[in-house]
């Protein structure tokens, strides 16, 4: 057997299948097109809706085959321990749909097997779900002999990618890696858990579509679909006794070794930290590369656990620092050629994956002393499940983290416990959001009492303003009423209405119910139940006599200039959504939104602050979009269309068969059911006013629109007027004014602090000791920096501390101009001292004038340098004297 590399294998499985007449195609996203699957965990998951019938692959092809990425996690917690399991893995597949079936696909798996990869036949080894007879003599017809076949139960051989969709019984190729491999007990067999029979290949024929209720219903057409994990038949090829032994996953092992100056193959302990590492890595690159960010919830939480135990196993290697970005390099280095997206969000991979390091950093040293100091305290053998809780809410570990810590003292975690808090904490997330709902939740019971009776109301809204409608139901303080009178309040539903009911982010609308003789306002409306619009009125007391009654046919209009200026701001956060993916990357994602008359907002996805160009090019784009003056309009579609049409759609939200797409002509198409305006132009112009963090990864702008928009800069352009005109200088000239005030204020307040600190310092104390006697005591000093007023201030102090008859020569540099202060006590001028004839005589050794007083004269200068020569003169000239 010839040792082949990875990339080989690869190479050569796509080649063969090619040339059988099968379309080569590229791996899909890691994130399924499958709202019934987290994450894409094998190759057929992108060919569903071939096996089912609703796509086709055009002639001449009778198959398809891929090099598929996975992630599964099913079992993470094992990942690492053996040499079979990795998060992360490259499946060799091939398809068909209704063409080829298991003769031909057992033929070619025993071709490439035996002449491609050259596998001696004796050693490979096959299983058959355990009633199908046919493919057991398939095997046999192509040679195989029967005690090397085996039957295996639904367990083992029959195949389905989840709960529901396409699945059928399969065929497993095993390869016996040899007795010193095995158990030794004597029923070691295929499907046996140790490592002797590697299972390389399954084929699996897929020939049923799971229903919700489990049930199997025969698809229309026999199908292959099978999967050839990469590193397992590396393996193999490259005669190592585990994945994380091929040349691939080896280079990342190293990667470990390097940075915590490690060996592997040394030690068990540092061994598992390495390969975990090495697999989780190659995960986070990939998962983050398809617009995964770390969340607590979803695939985002599958990212973020993968992270974080990697994060761990290096701590506890000993490497300091954030380090997974040298992972990520290698394994961009590694498998780059293949997967080019991984090396186009180079630098978005690093980012996010720095942020998390650094976000778990930062608290997993407090964590590990929580857990080391419960672990520390605990009798028994069981940690708490609040103290594991603890540690997932405040310290941001992973359950299976602590799980892992607490296993290697021998303690187990109490997950039940776990759990329950964590279900604790749901409610009382519930119990909050429910507080802030109270007046709509104690309706609750009534209204659905009502929809059950009317059925949900229709909405009229989307082509009208106003509408004649019917009275069905009234609601007054929970209960159910006949009529409201003037003045009171309560909740009406109509058999049709023109009002938005809150959804979406889109506030409900609010307007007027009227007839002859009643007025009723609409102060808000909301959906209490599916489909049924409450409309929270007060009714007017302009008609005193006025009644809205059950029965009633009344007028119900929308307040039209506010559903406007509501209009305008939700379809420009579906341009501002559009912008934001343009300028930030296809990872943003919409996660909230909130659409007003007067403002809007929009939260996102992304890792970072966005920078003021970001913000500006944002802005540059939408408005552009707006000028452009694109047709908008929504139509009604089936979910799959949509998603076929690459509808953006929220993650994780439901949706039902048919949907509301909200198509903006050249710019976006999104799953919506708001209103809008019907081109962008109506918009008038968009202003982002506000851009901040909302949540780890998650952004949020702010905006305005039209008028107020328009009002915005207004206030914007007063509020700079009302600056340049205190500070008396043009419109434009603000900034530069501003900045040089703040500049002029900093050096005062420098300058004070200098002269307070000469004012107070030690070094006077020093000074006086170097008084010099010329008949009484003089002090001869540099201050360093000060003014003149910091000089007075020194003289003050010489003064007081002198206590006695004295005189003092003081220089010191004042912004790069040199100032000499001479002073005396009366008894020292009685005895001789002359300040003003002083100062005259040292101030041209700094190249300046001035003078004064006998008790007191100062000068300033042009020359620094000639400080030592003024004190000098001073000294000989009075001490001489
Ligand atoms: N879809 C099959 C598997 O994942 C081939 O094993």
């Amino acid at each position: 057997m010839e040792y082949l590399s990875t990339a080989d294998i690869r190479e050569k499985y796509l080649r063969f299948f090619e040339e059988k007449g099968c379309k080569r195609m590229p791996s899909s996203s890691l994130i399924p097109d499958d709202p019934s699957l987290l994450l894409t965990s094998a190759g057929m998951v992108q060919f569903k809706p071939y096996f089912l019938q609703q796509k086709h692959l055009e002639a001449p092809y009778v198959g398809t085959t891929t090099v598929q990425k996975c992630v599964r996690t099913n079992d993470i917690d094992i990942i690492g321990t053996t040499g079979r399991h990795l998060s992360f893995f490259e499946m060799l597949g091939n398809f068909s749909f209704g063409d080829y079936f298991k003769e031909e696909m057992c033929a070619w798996a025993l071709e490439f097997s035996t002449e491609v990869l050259g596998l001696p036949v004796d050693r490979l080894y096959f299983t058959v779900f355990f009633d199908d007879d046919e493919t057991i003599e398939i095997w046999k017809s192509l040679g195989i002999p029967e005690e090397r076949i085996s039957r295996l139960g639904e367990e083992d051989n029959f195949w389905r990618a989840g709960p529901t969709g396409p699945c059928g019984p399969c065929s497993e190729l095993y390869y016996d890696q040899g007795p010193e491999f095995g158990c030794g007990n004597p029923d070691c067999a295929p499907g046996c858990d140790c490592d002797r029979y590697l299972e390389y290949w399954n084929l699996v024929f897929t020939q049923y579509d799971g229903q919700e209720d489990g049930t199997l219903v025969e698809l229309p057409k026999k199908n292959i679909d099978t999967g050839m994990g990469l590193e397992r038949i590396a393996a193999i090829m490259q005669g190592v006794q585990s994945n994380y032994e091929i040349d691939l996953m080896r280079d990342l092992l190293s990667v470990g070794e390097r940075l915590a100056g490690a060996t592997y193959g040394e030690d068990a302990e540092t061994d598992l930290s390495l390969r975990i590492i090495a697999d989780h890595s190659r995960s986070v690159t990939f998962m983050i590369s398809d617009g995964i960010l770390p969340s607590n919830e979803g695939r985002g939480y599958v990212l973020r656990r993968l992270l974080r135990r990697a994060v761990m196993k290096g701590h506890l290697l000993g490497i300091e620092g954030p380090f997974l970005g040298e992972y990520v390099d290698k394994v961009i280095e590694l498998m780059g050629d293949v997967y080019p997206e991984i090396v186009e969000n180079r630098e978005l991979t690093q980012r996010v994956v720095l942020s998390e390091e650094e976000r778990f950093g930062s608290t997993l040293r407090q964590g590990q002393a929580y857990l080391d100091d419960a672990l520390g305290k605990l009798e028994g053998d069981v940690l708490a499940g609040e103290t594991a809780f603890t540690l997932h809410d405040t310290y941001g570990f992973p359950i299976e983290v602590t799980e892992e810590i607490a296993d290697a003292r021998g303690i187990t975690v109490d997950l039940e416990g776990f759990e329950r808090s964590m279900a604790e904490q749901r409610a009382r997330a519930r119990a909050n959001a429910k507080d802030a709902d109270k007046a709509w939740s104690t309706y609750g019971g009534v209204m659905s009492e009502i929809v059950e009776e009317t059925g949900p109301t229709e909405f009229v809204g989307y082509t009208k303003n106003d509408a004649s409608a019917r009275v069905l139901a009234i609601v007054k303080d929970g209960a159910r009423v006949d009529a409201l009178a003037a003045g009171e309040e309560g909740r009406v539903v109509l058999d049709a209405t023109p009002f938005y009911a809150e959804k979406g982010g889109q506030v409900g609308d609010i307007g007027v119910l009227a007839e002859d003789d009643v007025l009723v306002e609409v102060l808000d409306t909301k959906e209490p139940e599916k489909g049924l619009i409450a409309h929270t009125v007060k009714v007017s007391e302009e008609l005193p006599g006025g009644r809205i009654r059950v029965g009633d046919t009344v007028r119900a209009a929308i307040d039209v200039p506010r559903r406007e200026r509501i209009r305008r701001n939700h379809t420009a956060t579906h341009i501002l959504h559009w912008a934001l993916r343009q300028v930030l990357g296809e990872h943003v994602k919409q996660a909230g939104s909130f659409v007003a008359p007067n403002r809007l907002r929009f939260d996102f996805t992304h890792f970072e602050g966005m920078t003021p160009e970001q913000i500006a090019e944002v802005e540059r784009l939408s408005n552009q979009k707006i000028m452009e003056n694109h047709a908008v309009r929504a139509y009604e579609t089936s979910i799959t269309s949509a998603r076929e049409a690459g509808v953006i759609a929220l993650f994780g939200e439901k949706y039902g068969e048919f949907v509301r797409v909200l198509d903006i002509e050249g710019v976006s198409q999104e799953l919506c059911g708001g209103t809008h305006v019907s081109a962008t132009s109506e918009i008038g112009f968009v202003k982002i006013t506000g851009e901040s963090s909302v949540g780890a990864n998650l952004r949020r702008i702010e905006a305005v629109t039209s008028f107020d928009a328009l009002e915005y800069m207004n206030r914007v352009e007063d509020e700079l007027k009302d600056t340049a005109s205190e500070l008396k200088v043009p419109l434009f000239d603000v900034s530069e004014r501003t900045a040089a005030n703040l500049k002029a204020m900093k050096d005062l307040q420098d300058k004070r602090k200098n002269n307070k600190e000469i004012a107070s310092g030690e070094e006077m104390l020093s000074i006086l000791d170097t008084a010099l006697d010329a008949g009484y005591p003089l002090i001869v000093a540099n201050l360093g920096t000060a003014d003149v007023g910091g000089l007075r201030n020194a003289w003050d102090i010489v003064r007081a501390r002198l206590n006695a008859p004295g005189a003092a020569v003081l220089a010191a540099d004042n912004n790069g101009t040199p100032i000499l202060l001479a002073a005396g006590t009366p008894e020292a001028v009685e005895a001789g001292f002359d300040a003003g004839a002083v100062i005259k005589a040292i101030s041209p050794s700094i190249k300046g004038g001035g003078g004064g007083k006998p008790s007191m004269a100062q000068a300033g200068g042009k020359d620094l340098s000639g400080i030592d020569a003024a004190l000098d003169a001073a000294r000989s000239m009075l001490v001489s004297a």
